[in-house]
């Protein structure tokens, strides 16, 4: 895999962190949605490939059909696969459950779908725009005023924050849209997200110069950064929400470390994880964005990162005391990273502090930190993330370019079936990537 990007560094701004970690949804509910085939105009975003002399490729649509995957999820529904999972759960047609479209498609309420919506469409252009009814005519003019079209609904999913927060809600589960163990159960995959890579994979956009002119600075380390700590922080409000963190006497499994539980009992497996300070037999919380976020912050702020590792020890510690202690503990951790991300938003993240990432990566690897698979797997997608940004920013020729780029696909070797991770292949493969790097 690999992604064309430009990076700009040291010009970030501040994140404005909105008062309450919901409302995503709401905010993209807020309007009237007109449909996909209400943007598919040829002179719109439906031409037949890219334009020659528009900001935009103008070919959206067409790249949306044909390449990405949130086209096809209401299809989904309908496979075998999904009407197995949907039986199972007694839902009936996986096409007509509600848990289902949430995420599968644009499940706006039906007072807000104007003439041309299509359900069918599935995850479609105001999915993640937003309802377009009060910006569609003024948005196509160049010199439109920006936060005036975001006061009437377009969605700013330029920001990494509110990019996050959206993504998050379908690629995640959040209290908005949840996905929890009984669905999983049967038979629904896994979901992993890391905000960065994922924005890169069929994208209908492209970050150039002109996009930087029209929207601001771009950086993928930096919406990396921010990706791990809204996820981290998801998890925490997900277990501390009454409705959703639990089920009868057990906290909500999804929110837990699938192989903690799911894994042969020949035994000989266990060995300790410093950054939990468990002991073996325990189930431990799926805690692999706040181990990333902890990397964020050792070059970010390393005493902050000092103090989210001790108090998620005491959170890791909390869920085998009790739920009240859980709770207290996940506020604090929930409350550390919240604090943090106006910095990590502000920070400059360069070839430097790049370097440091990777490289404490890997001294948590050499101490066993990478012995769930879940972390190991967003240590991956780090990598590749930091590999990215060094090929744009330092231009590196392109033999060395491709050397890298082959280390971080040894390292996904790694981690494509966790049921068969193997903790030293994964360790050896991290440690000649980072003697690879610049
Ligand atoms: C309304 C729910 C929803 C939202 C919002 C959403 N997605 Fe998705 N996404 C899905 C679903 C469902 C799939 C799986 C589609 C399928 O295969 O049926 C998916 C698939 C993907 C895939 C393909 C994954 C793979 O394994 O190949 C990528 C990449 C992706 N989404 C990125 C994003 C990004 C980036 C955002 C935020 C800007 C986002 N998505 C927002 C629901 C959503
Ligand atoms: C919280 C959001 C969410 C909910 C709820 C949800 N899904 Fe999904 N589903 C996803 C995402 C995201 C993916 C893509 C995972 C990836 O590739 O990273 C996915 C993938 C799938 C896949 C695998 C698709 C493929 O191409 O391999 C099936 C099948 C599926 N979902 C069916 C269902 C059914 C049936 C329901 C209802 C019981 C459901 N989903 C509920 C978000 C959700
Ligand atoms: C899964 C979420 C998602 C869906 C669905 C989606 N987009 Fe986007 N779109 C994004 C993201 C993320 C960006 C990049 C950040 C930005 O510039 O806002 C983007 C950017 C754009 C841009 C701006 C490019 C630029 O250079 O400024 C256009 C135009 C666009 N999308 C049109 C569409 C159209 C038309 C559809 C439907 C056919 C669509 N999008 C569907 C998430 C989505
Ligand atoms: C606390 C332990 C625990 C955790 C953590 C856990 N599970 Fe489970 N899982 C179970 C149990 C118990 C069952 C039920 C097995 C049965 O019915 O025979 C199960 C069943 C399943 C099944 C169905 C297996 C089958 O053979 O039909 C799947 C798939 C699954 N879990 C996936 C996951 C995923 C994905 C995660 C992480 C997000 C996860 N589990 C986390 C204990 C756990």
């Amino acid at each position: 895999m690999r992604f064309a990007r430009v990076i700009v560094g040291l010009l970030m701004g501040a994140v404005t962190w909105p008062p309450a970690w919901a409302g995503t949804v709401e905010t993209i509910f807020a309007h009237q949605h007109l449909g996909a085939a209400s943007c598919a105009s040829s002179v719109c975003h439906g031409a037949n490939q890219r334009s020659a002399n528009s900001p935009i490729l103008g070919n959206e649509f067409s790249i949306w059909q044909q390449v990405d995957p949130h086209a096809r999820s209401f299809a989904t529904l309908a496979t075998a696969q999904s009407q197995a999972i949907a039986r199972k759960l007694g839902l009936g047609d996986a096409t007509k459950a509600k848990v289902c479209l949430d995420c599968h498609t644009h499940n706006v309420p039906e007072a807000k779908r104007g003439e041309k919506f299509l359900v069918e469409d599935g995850v479609s252009c105001e999915a993640c725009h937003g309802g377009s009814e009060k910006w569609v005519a003024a948005h196509a003019d160049p010199n439109a005023d920006r936060s005036k079209l975001i006061a009437d609904g377009l969605y700013p999913t330029n920001e990494p924050v509110a990019r996050a927060k959206l993504c998050l809600t379908c690629h995640m589960g959040t209290r908005d849209r949840m996905i929890t163990h009984e669905i999983m159960g049967a038979g629904h995959p896994r979901l992993s997200f890391e905000l960065d890579t994922f924005t890169w994979l069929n994208p209908h956009y492209e970050i150039d110069a002109d996009y930087i002119e029209r929207k601001g600075e771009f950086n993928g380390s930096r919406d990396w950064a921010l990706g791990q700590g809204l996820a981290a922080a998801n998890l925490l409000d997900v277990l501390l929400d009454p409705n959703h963190g639990w089920n009868g006497i057990f906290p909500e499994l999804v929110l837990f470390d699938c192989h903690a539980c799911h894994r042969p009992m020949a035994g000989n497996q266990w060995g300790p994880r410093p950054g939990t300070g468990l002991g073996p037999g325990a189930v431990r919380l799926g805690d692999s964005n706040l181990v990333m976020y902890r990397h964020v912050l050792s070059v970010v702020d390393p005493a902050a990162a000092e103090k989210l590792l001790a108090d998620t020890k005491a959170l890791h510690r909390a869920t085998l005391v009790g739920r009240d202690q859980t709770m207290a503990a996940a506020r604090t951790v929930k409350n550390d990273i919240e604090k943090s991300l106006d910095q990590v938003a502000g920070f400059a993240f360069d070839e430097d502090t790049l370097g440091k990432v990777l490289g404490s990566l890997l001294r948590d690897a050499e101490r066993g930190e990478f012995r769930d698979f879940a972390a190991a797997e967003q240590a991956a997608l780090a990598a590749q993330s930091v590999v990215v940004a060094f090929e744009t920013a330092k231009q590196l020729d392109e033999a060395a370019a491709k050397r890298l780029q082959s280390g971080v696909d040894q390292l996904y070797g790694t981690v494509e079936n966790g049921d068969k991770y193997d903790m030293s292949r994964f360790v050896a493969a991290l440690k000649s990537l980072k003697a690879m790097a610049p």
